[in-house]
């Protein structure tokens, strides 16, 4: 039985040939940090990190690429961006469709005397944006939610809310975990603050590194959650002011690095529109006639082309981790069940506390691979 991975919303599988060689030519030909050896080697290492940056800017919008900050993660992203932000007093405004990077990091801060509400969603999926503005106060300072839903795929419209942020001098933080490589996204046009991403999903570059890019406004306001060397103002007992320098203390992950950047030159030679066409499509082919079938409840957009690759199916009166399992078992299909750490989008979408079995496409799954699995499912409901 040949397997079939459709849990790129979790990880993509496969990377392209060029990242496992990039990441390998790291490890095997050159091995030196940056910012710390005075020999060529390391200097050419740095231009590489730094041209990483210039295609993170180039992919998202963005021009200035010492405000792109690696860190391990989006997770770690969210946090250097709303714990280094925000103080006690603040309000926040929030999706309601939140994975737990940034809930959980919310919930903690409202130790510190931070408060956040959640936006609402018109039946349509869009946020209403009257409401939204009704619900902001004299003490919001940040909006920070997610792209796109890692539970139902749900795309939010960036453009909108960033101009209602941008007109009431609103922090407008964004998780492009679940879009990022394979959505649009530009953060000058959109007045994306700072947007938080993660290499080893749409981008297609290795686990372990991602981070955020963020505008001098935002950047001002911040403090380094992380303090330690940066092989830069040695002399001094603080982190330094300049950027990326103040966010990235101690050694980058620099095969990450190498993997990614390899990663953003071949999105960039296959092209975001091919690779969001491919999604839709195969999105499309995997849904025809489930949405309508007695058994199953798909969530979400019905149209493939207002959510990113997900479909996420309650299978009514079974149980999904079962499924899930006899998915693999039978069909040798990979699919991820449960929560997926948004039990609010759960709740929302009236899947809570089940769950459904999410199947998610990437660039290299085919047409052929979502028949099979739209195949399997109808099967194991009739
Ligand atoms: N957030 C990732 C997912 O949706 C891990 O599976």
């Amino acid at each position: 039985m040949r397997p079939v991975y459709l849990d790129n919303a979790a990880t993509s599988f496969p990377k392209p040939p060029q990242v496992v060689q990039a990441v390998t030519h790291y490890m095997t030909d050159i091995g030196s940090s940056i910012n710390r050896g005075g020999y060529s080697r390391a200097y050419s290492t740095a231009e590489t990190v730094l041209e990483t940056r210039e295609r993170l800017c180039g992919l998202f919008g963005f021009s200035k690429a010492r405000n792109v900050i690696f860190t391990a993660n989006v997770t770690y992203a969210l946090n250097f961006l709303l714990k280094g932000c925000l103080r006690p007093g603040d309000h926040v405004l929030t999706g309601p469709l939140e994975h737990n990077a940034v809930i959980r990091p919310l919930v903690q801060l409202q130790e510190q005397g931070i408060t956040f509400d959640r936006i609402p969603l018109l039946p349509t999926g869009e946020p209403d944006l009257q409401v939204v503005k009704e619900m902001i106060r004299p003490n919001t300072r940040m909006m920070a939610l997610s792209h796109a839903s890692n539970v139902s795929g749900q795309i939010l419209p960036l453009q909108a809310l960033g101009r209602l942020c941008r007109e009431h001098g609103i922090f407008f933080v964004v998780d492009a975990a679940q879009t990022a490589g394979t959505v649009p996204i530009h953060m000058e046009e959109m007045e994306i603050d700072g947007l938080a991403f993660t290499g080893h999903k749409g981008l297609l570059g290795p686990q372990g590194i991602g981070g955020f890019l963020v505008t001098d406004d935002l950047a001002t306001q911040m403090r380094p959650l992380i303090a330690g060397g940066t092989g830069s103002f040695s002399h001094r007992g603080t982190m330094p002011d300049s950027l990326p320098d103040r966010f990235e203390a101690g050694t980058p992950n620099l095969p990450g690095i190498f993997g990614l950047h390899a990663a953003l030159d071949f999105l960039s030679t296959t092209g975001l529109k091919a690779i969001r066409s491919h999604e839709v499509a195969l999105t499309s082919i995997l849904e025809e006639g489930l949405w309508e079938h007695p058994a199953l409840q798909l969530v979400g957009p019905r149209d493939s082309q207002c959510k990113t690759g997900v479909t996420s199916i309650n299978f009514l009166g079974r149980d999904n981790a079962e499924i899930a399992r006899q998915l693999e078992s039978q069909w040798g299909i990979m699919t991820r069940c449960g929560l997926h750490c948004a039990p609010d989008a759960h709740r929302m979408l009236g899947t809570y506390p089940q769950g459904t079995v999410r199947f998610s496409f990437g660039w290299y799954n085919t047409e052929g691979e979502a028949r099979f699995a739209r195949n399997a499912i109808l099967s194991m409901v009739s």
